[in-house]
């Protein structure tokens, strides 16, 4: 199995960001087939594809299209989730700045689907060049009446809007990106069962479809090749369907973005990327800083699916793919992810805002040479005190990784406290410590 490009095909060529280029690819027929189908018949097919979002849960995406009101009372909005802030993780960069109408189209067939009457695209507040690029795709889908009053003369109506972040990460969770978009701090909100779904409420408490960039461009293949043909792709793995892409990075050659159907082993992944350079492989971080680390043996038999990364104990996450050579120090490494979560930490729930920060207070003691030592038994303990207590995902995103480090390389957090120093002969690498 090597790299199979769906949703990247075209990302060198210049013309695949003007509409004329993106037409000349089969762009908007997809578009054109939906506004002549039910709306009920391409939910169906969403479902029989088997599309998972892409934003990291891996959630069924039928079961928010198909949530969605059918009887349309008031206004019904779409989100799609352009924050990407997981450390590791840069592919919906590349799809917003190399293929921008892909999303557009997503988008205005999704709007047709689910009745929707505008689209908001929250964009990371960094990513400029994304922005451009869609902001003048947008423009031109209007120009051409694709986007704005009577699409196309079917009667349909879809507004889409870009709405800068301001680069916090908190600000990808969706309840905190929909406070942020009406105007409010970018602080979670409670979820299903105390509240309901954004399908049900959502941003301005009116019904709401929210996705992430990767699963909105993946919706015109479904609607042009057929659902069928999309659920072949991957048809090796439990239940995990289509193309998935990976930002790697890290100790490897050629790090970028690559698109792996689902079941591809993960060490093809690496070859891709041109294998592990300055040294051996010694581990991997695959879907996202928030997800376990695993070891070269974990890499060689994993195979990428949402069910089938379980059995090295880590997940699919966002596709942030970073591999480690043998001269990283992985307490130094558990150190700077969690400096990273305290930092973004939002400060509404005590476990998480206080924990974030013992925790980086206990590993910079240790890398410090000052550890203590019953500091491990105390950093599991304010880790698993945060896990599963926090108010939002957040928190379990910061503690999973320092867990996870612990269980898979105990040894070098208790050299690091019996001697002082690391026991891993470190050169200069890509995870220093400021
Ligand atoms: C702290 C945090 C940050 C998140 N950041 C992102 C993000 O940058 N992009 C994204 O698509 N989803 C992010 N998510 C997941 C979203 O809450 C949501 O599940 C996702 O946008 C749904 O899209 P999907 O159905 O296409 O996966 C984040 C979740 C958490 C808890
Ligand atoms: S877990 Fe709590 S403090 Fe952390 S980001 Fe979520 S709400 Fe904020």
């Amino acid at each position: 199995m090597a790299e199979y490009k769906l949703l990247l095909e075209h990302t060198n060529d210049p013309k695949f960001r003007t509409l004329e280029g993106y037409q000349a690819t089969g762009g908007y027929t997809a578009l054109k087939k939906a506004l002549t189908m039910e709306r009920s018949v391409i939910v169906d097919s969403i479902k029989i594809a088997g599309l998972r979002g892409r934003g990291g849960a891996g959630a069924p995406a039928f079961l928010k299209w198909g949530g969605m009101p059918k009887e349309k009372k008031t206004e019904h909005y779409l989100i799609c989730n352009a924050d990407e802030g997981e450390p590791g993780t840069f592919k919906d960069k590349e799809l917003l700045e190399n293929c921008p109408f892909l999303l557009v189209e997503g988008m205005t067939l999704g709007g047709y689907t689910v009745q929707g009457d505008v689209g908001y695209i929250y964009i990371r507040g960094e990513f400029m060049d994304g922005a451009k690029a869609l902001r003048k795709a947008i423009d031109e889908a209007y120009a051409n009446n694709l986007l704005g009053k009577n699409i196309l003369g079917t009667g349909f109506n879809f507004d889409l809007q870009i709405h800068m972040g301001a680069g916090s990460y908190e600000c990808g969770e969706e309840t905190a990106l929909m406070s942020s978009l009406m105007g409010e701090r970018g602080m979670p909100r409670l979820k299903f069962p105390s509240a309901p779904f954004p399908v049900v409420s959502g941003v301005f408490e009116k019904p709401t479809l929210i996705h992430n960039v990767e699963s909105y461009c993946n919706i015109p293949f479904i609607v042009n090749n057929g659902p069928e043909w999309f659920a072949s792709l991957g048809a090796s793995t439990k239940n995990s369907r289509g193309t998935k892409l990976f930002s790697v990075s890290g100790h490897v050659n050629k790090p970028g973005n690559y698109e792996i159907e689902f079941g591809t082993p993960l060490k093809e992944l690496l070859e891709l990327a041109g294998g592990v350079r300055g040294g051996k492989l010694k581990a991997c971080i695959p879907g996202g800083s928030s997800m376990p680390i695993i070891t070269p043996e974990d890499v060689e038999v994993a195979i990428i699916g949402y069910e089938e990364m379980g059995a090295v104990k880590s997940m699919v996450g966002s596709g942030g793919c970073m591999f480690f050579n043998e001269h990283t120090d992985i307490v130094k490494l558990a150190w700077r992810t969690a400096q990273f979560y305290a930092n973004e930490s939002c400060g509404k729930c005590t476990p998480c805002r206080e924990g974030t920060r013992w925790m980086v207070q206990i590993l910079e003691r240790i890398c410090k040479g000052n550890g203590r030592p019953g500091d491990i038994d105390l950093l599991k303990q304010v880790a698993s005190q945060i896990d599963g207590r926090s108010f939002c995902p957040l928190g379990d995103a910061a503690a999973w990784p320092i867990m996870a480090m612990m269980r898979v390389f105990p040894h070098e957090f208790e050299y690091y406290i019996e001697h002082g120093h690391s026991m891993v002969d470190s050169v200069p690498s890509l995870v220093g410590v400021p």
